[in-house]
């Protein structure tokens, strides 16, 4: 169980691309960061494009006007003649700069924590694994779900063959606040999301569905999709060729077979995102409006609801547990999790631990270069009227 107490030698100095007052994610990333205080401190940034906004921003958030920078070059560069100078940054701006920002930064010398999509592209994305391999620095991917304890639940689970071998994989990632074009022209954060020069080859595939794609590799790291077939359509004619809503069916290579939903026009729909995995005995699923309770369902028995924070749960489980059983976690432990996990994998690079980093479950390069990969085939299999294709 965490209590908040230090995990690594002191907090390291952080900075934001991006994130700003106007922001949608940026707060969950200060909420996750310093929630403990003993594991980052936010010491600089370029919260904005807007230069003067984003400078009055963080002298509100408590960083020093002379370390309030006009835009990312100029933060690497003069933060670099720094003695106290970062050590990693977060870059949470639109899709479209995620590539050019981290670059940079690694060259700077910065370790990197990165908004989903990671990249367009795969090249893109195999390129900075290497340049980051090249500098000896992590990049890590703000699945900001997985830190959920509930998932490593599932995940011993499946590993442990409670539910047998997985047969079906049901995921969907759905909400419906673009059932009309309103949204379109009244929010800034959609109209980029619809636009392919800076959300990408893919709207709600990379916008939401990637998240739900990662957290069934985080249960089930041992399943690999070998084909899939997407269908995706845009429901609001102007939104295309990005899709606001898509299905996808895979097959995997143990022969277990899967689908996806992930939308944006499910009108109504105010639970977003649910995870279950049939196996040859028994069922697991989880949905992150509940968090807290798992359900196991085993073929001829009553079914099961398992509770946060219980010492009947995987010790992989309660290792991440903050608050104790009764007590509502959410998003932001959830978010805490993977930065305190950031922090252990900065840490242990740094001190050129590899047993460390190899040990530790959290979303890095690798999670980032899958949903790339994801994206992609997704998009070649639709882009081909709905084919199957392998999955490259
Ligand atoms: P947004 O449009 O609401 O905010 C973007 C922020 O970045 C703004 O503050 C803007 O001024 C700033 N910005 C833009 N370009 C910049 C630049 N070159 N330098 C410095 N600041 C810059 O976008 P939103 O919704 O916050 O999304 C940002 C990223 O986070 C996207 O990649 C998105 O996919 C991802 N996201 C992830 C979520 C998660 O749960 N992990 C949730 C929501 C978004």
């Amino acid at each position: 169980m965490l209590n908040g107490e230090r995990k690594t030698p002191r907090p390291l100095r952080w900075a934001m691309v991006g994130g700003g007052r106007l922001g949608q994610v940026g707060y969950k990333h200060r909420c996750g960061a310093l929630r403990d205080n003993t594991a980052f401190a936010l010491v600089a940034g370029a919260f904005d494009i807007v230069p003067e906004r984003g400078r009055e921003f963080g002298v509100n958030l408590g960083v020093d006007a002379d370390r309030c920078y006009d835009d990312y070059r100029t933060l690497f560069a003069q933060e670099a003649q720094r003695e106290d100078g970062i050590e990693v940054v977060s870059v949470a701006t639109p899709n479209g700069t995620h590539y050019q920002i981290t670059r940079a930064a690694l060259l700077a010398g910065l370790h990197v924590i990165c908004e989903k999509p990671l990249f367009f592209t795969s090249r893109e994305a195999y390129e900075i694994k290497a340049l980051a391999a090249e500098k000896n620095r992590i990049v890590g991917v703000t699945y900001g779900f997985s830190g959920h304890p509930l998932l490593l639940q599932m995940r011993a689970m499946i590993a442990n063959g409670q539910i047998g071998e997985v047969r079906m994989v049901d995921l969907q990632y759905t909400h419906g606040f673009n059932a009309t074009d309103e949204v379109d022209r009244l929010s800034d954060a959609q109209k980029w999301r619809i636009d392919p020069q800076i959300s990408g080859p893919s709207f709600v595939l990379g916008d939401i569905s990637t998240h739900t794609y990662y957290l069934s590799q985080l249960v089930m790291p041992q399943m690999q999709i070998s084909e899939l077939l997407c269908d995706r359509q845009s429901f609001i004619p102007s939104r295309a060729p990005l899709e606001d809503n898509a299905l996808v069916m895979m097959r995997y290579a143990n022969g277990a077979v899967g689908r996806m939903w992930a939308s944006s026009v499910n009108a109504g729909a105010m639970s977003s995102q649910r995870i279950h995995i049939v196996g040859s005995k028994a069922s697991l699923e989880w949905t992150d409006v509940n968090p807290s309770e798992l359900s196991y369902q085993v073929q001829g028995q009553p079914n099961q609801t398992l509770y946060r924070g219980m010492p009947y749960l995987d010790e992989t489980c309660n290792a991440w547990e903050r608050l104790g059983a009764l007590h509502t976690e959410g998003l932001t432990e959830s978010w805490a999790n993977i930065y305190l996990k950031f922090a252990l994998a900065i840490d242990a690079c740094n001190r050129g631990d590899r047993q460390a980093l190899d040990q530790l479950v959290y979303p890095d390069i690798d999670a980032g270069i899958d949903g790339v990969r994801w994206i992609e085939n997704c998009v070649r299999s639709a882009d081909q009227g709905a084919r199957w294709v392998a999955f490259e």
